[in-house]
């Protein structure tokens, strides 16, 4: 069975006091819940990190991400976060590829394969992000970006090493707008990834690839989005800054 994962994005938000408040929020709710198959990952900003790891350790359920990392292993890269700076205080996964770090730093397929790799060398788990912007998905070459998103930054790897990762799909459209994209619309893309990896590589590795949904992801439409058979959790942003509703939505994965 694959694992579901709801992972919050915090993005650059939140002074320290808001940080520990809201995670501490966030463990003790999750705290109180049954869960099985769920894994809950908090992304903060790097200056958050190792104190949420810290508030997070005891429980087995919540993980915590990192937002980005660079390309290089090590070295004079003045201002550069490395995977092995990451990995050494506890983050278990690192995004990679969100639209905001493609559109505002230029980020390239090909620098994300970068990253993809150097993450992996350092045990860290890329959370791999694609998805079309709205005039792609007008144009409906919505699924050769995708396909072409993954190709470039992840197909070089080998079986062993593609199927630690997982992908999430979030239409650039649909991210901080309140569009979400439609259950139908989410579960075809979805299959479409998961068929692009089986013919990459194999059904098998295909069906245990988790690929999580983002974009506008609420307490109000997780439920119907993670009903779909080949969504696997939710990359939230916004709604993830609200304790409550955050919990709601763990709560959708729980259920479905
Ligand atoms: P959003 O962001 O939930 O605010 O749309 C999702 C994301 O960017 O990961």
């Amino acid at each position: 069975m694959r694992k579901k994962l709801v992972v919050a994005n915090w993005k650059m938000n939140n002074t320290q006091d808001e940080a520990t408040r809201l995670v501490s929020s966030i463990v003790s709710q999750i705290n109180g819940l049954t869960i099985n198959n769920v894994e809950v990952v908090i992304s903060p900003s790097y200056v958050y990190l190792k104190e949420i790891v810290e508030l997070t350790k005891n429980d087995e359920h919540i993980s915590v991400a990192a937002q980005n990392c660079s390309e290089h292993l090590k070295g004079a890269y003045t201002g550069e976060v490395s995977s092995q700076m990451l990995s050494s205080i506890g983050v278990k996964y690192l995004i990679v590829g969100h639209s905001e770090r493609r559109t505002y730093q230029k980020e390239s397929n090909s620098l994300l394969k970068q990253k993809v790799d150097v993450a992996l060398s350092n045990n860290l788990i890329p959370i791999y992000c694609c998805g079309e912007r709205l005039e792609e998905r007008n144009a409906e070459t919505h699924y050769s970006v995708v396909e072409n998103q993954l190709n470039e930054g992840l197909f070089h790897l080998p079986m062993d090493a593609i199927s630690k990762l997982v992908i999430a799909y979030e239409p650039v459209w649909a991210i901080g707008t309140g569009v979400t994209a439609t259950a139908a619309q989410a579960q075809e893309m979805h299959q479409f990834i998961r068929s692009v990896i089986s013919k990459k590589y194999n059904p098998t590795i295909a069906n245990t690839i988790s690929i999580l949904y983002g974009g506008s992801c609420n307490a109000a439409n997780a439920s119907e989005l993670f009903a779909c058979k080949d969504v696997d959790g939710g990359l939230v942003g916004g709604v993830s800054l609200i304790a409550n509703d955050f919990v709601k939505i763990v709560e959708s994965a729980i259920s479905n």
